[in-house]
């Protein structure tokens, strides 16, 4: 099929190439062209595990192009709406001004029998005055709405294998058609097993959000836990083991520890609080605010509890921070509690030195002040303290008695819970971790 992307950032660059990969031609179009032409050389402008692979291989068939010319996407019988819904400057909720102006932008280019296919994250309500404003145009194109739920690190394979599909179609006289437009589309991925949720505009909105909302809440559930488990001696973790038993809770997203950051988690509960302030039925989601308090607490609990454990004065230690993007396989600093600790730190007066093997060009575009290191080793040498925030493979895998030659003082922070305390105690280390003995 011939599809367009409008915005190549994580979701559209990702699912634009994905688009290619499964044999559509497809006109990608964004309006950087710096983006645009790093793109068309095969260099995605981010980290994301087997994209440059899809990329240039989809470039190389000639199915995929890139363009800063919107009207390039006549002719394409589907257009993926890409593009971001950061939050509003002023307020938690979000800013849909990207989408409104993709929508007006393609609007001249659109052909009577085209859908145009809402993938960005939206507030209910969004894609029913979107259908509404390409009506009032003159244009019969259709509208629906099909979310993304793509993790970074993994966006490659949750684009291509995702656990499910959500079409968003509103009733009416183009609702088969769409429905058989999104179908063929994604033919591969349907015929690969993967469930499709056939509903209407305002459920696929919601399910995004909720989704969001409630990974969010399970894992500020778990550290809240943690916190209960600290003060009264219980292990958290292996708290988490035993309820994640229950299939009814399962054990995924109860890792306890610095919190969930990124560009999706945070602002989307934010974003779904106010809409719901909107609707009148802010208290149906007050929670959000309690579980958003939760994970912005634990930023603070780790920048105290490496102060106190290197011996209660800041101003005194050199602190290394091993980790800047928010999570492994990702060099996204966006609301990353590591690179919130790191500042928090420098703030507090200690001398920090940091290192993240993708993220230290981002973080130093949104910190510059921040002392990073070359290597891991370089950071931790002759500090009075390490904390763990990121955890990359090559920190958890780090061996205690190297880390011990290279530090002043043994001391280490697992704000991710993910070493072993007794080979690091066995290695002379003063540790602790969040919510465990
Ligand atoms: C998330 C959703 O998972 C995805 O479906 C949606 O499309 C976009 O938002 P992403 O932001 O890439 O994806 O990251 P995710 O893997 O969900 O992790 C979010 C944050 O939660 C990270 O900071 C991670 O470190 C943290 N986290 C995750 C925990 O603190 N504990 C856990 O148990 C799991």
């Amino acid at each position: 099929m011939r599809v367009s992307v409008i915005g190549c950032g994580y979701l559209g660059a990702v699912h634009a190439a994905a688009m290619a990969d499964l044999g559509h031609e497809v006109i990608a179009v964004d309006v950087d062209a710096d983006k645009v032409a790093a793109l068309a050389a095969g260099n995605p402008p981010f980290f994301e595990p087997g994209l440059p692979e899809i990329l240039s291989s989809s470039l190389a068939s000639g199915r995929l192009r890139f363009t800063t010319d919107i009207s390039e996407v006549a002719g394409a019988r589907l257009h993926f709406i890409a593009v971001g819904t950061p939050q509003s400057n002023d307020s938690g909720a979000a800013d849909v001004s990207f989408v409104n102006a993709a929508i007006d932008a393609l609007i001249p280019h659109l052909g009577d029998t085209d859908v145009v296919v809402g993938k960005s994250t939206v507030p209910v309500g969004t894609a029913q005055r979107l259908a509404e404003r390409i009506l009032t145009s003159g244009s019969s194109a259709t509208l629906v709405w099909n979310p993304e739920f793509l993790r970074e690190g993994f966006a490659v394979k949750d684009t291509l294998s995702p656990d499910r599909l959500v079409f968003g179609i509103a009733p009416g006289a183009h609702a088969k058609q769409a429905s058989a437009a999104l179908h063929e589309v994604y033919a591969a991925t349907i015929a690969a097993g993967t469930p499709v949720v056939e509903t209407d505009l305002a459920t696929a909105e919601l399910v995004k959000t909720a989704a969001n909302a409630f990974l969010a809440t399970k894992i500020s559930f778990i550290n809240a836990m943690s916190e209960i488990a600290e003060a009264t001696g219980a292990n958290v973790t292996e708290l988490a083991d035993a309820i994640g038993y229950d299939t009814r809770i399962g054990r995924r997203f109860l890792n306890a520890g610095v919190g969930f950051g990124g560009g999706c988690l945070p602002k989307d509960i934010r974003a779904f609080s106010a809409r719901a302030e909107e609707l009148g039925l802010g208290s149906s989601v007050a929670f959000l605010s309690e579980v958003d308090a939760i994970n912005l607490r634990q930023r603070e609990r780790v920048i105290n509890r490496v102060i106190a454990d290197a011996g209660g004065d800041a101003t005194s230690i050199k602190v290394a921070v091993l980790g800047l993007a928010f999570k492994p396989q990702s060099d996204d600093v966006r609301d990353s509690p590591a690179l919130d600790v790191a500042r928090g730190l420098v703030d507090a007066g200690a001398v920090v030195v940091a290192y993240d093997p993708e993220a230290m060009g981002p973080a130093l575009k949104r910190f510059p002040e921040l002392t990073v290191a070359q290597n891991a080793q370089q950071a931790l040498l002759d500090a009075d303290i390490a904390v763990l925030v990121t955890e990359w493979p090559e920190f958890v895998d780090l061996d205690p008695r190297n880390v011990g030659d290279l530090m002043k003082h043994k001391r280490i922070v697992d704000a991710r819970n993910v070493l072993d305390p007794a080979a690091w105690r066995a290695a002379g280390f003063h540790y602790s971790s969040m919510g465990r003995p």
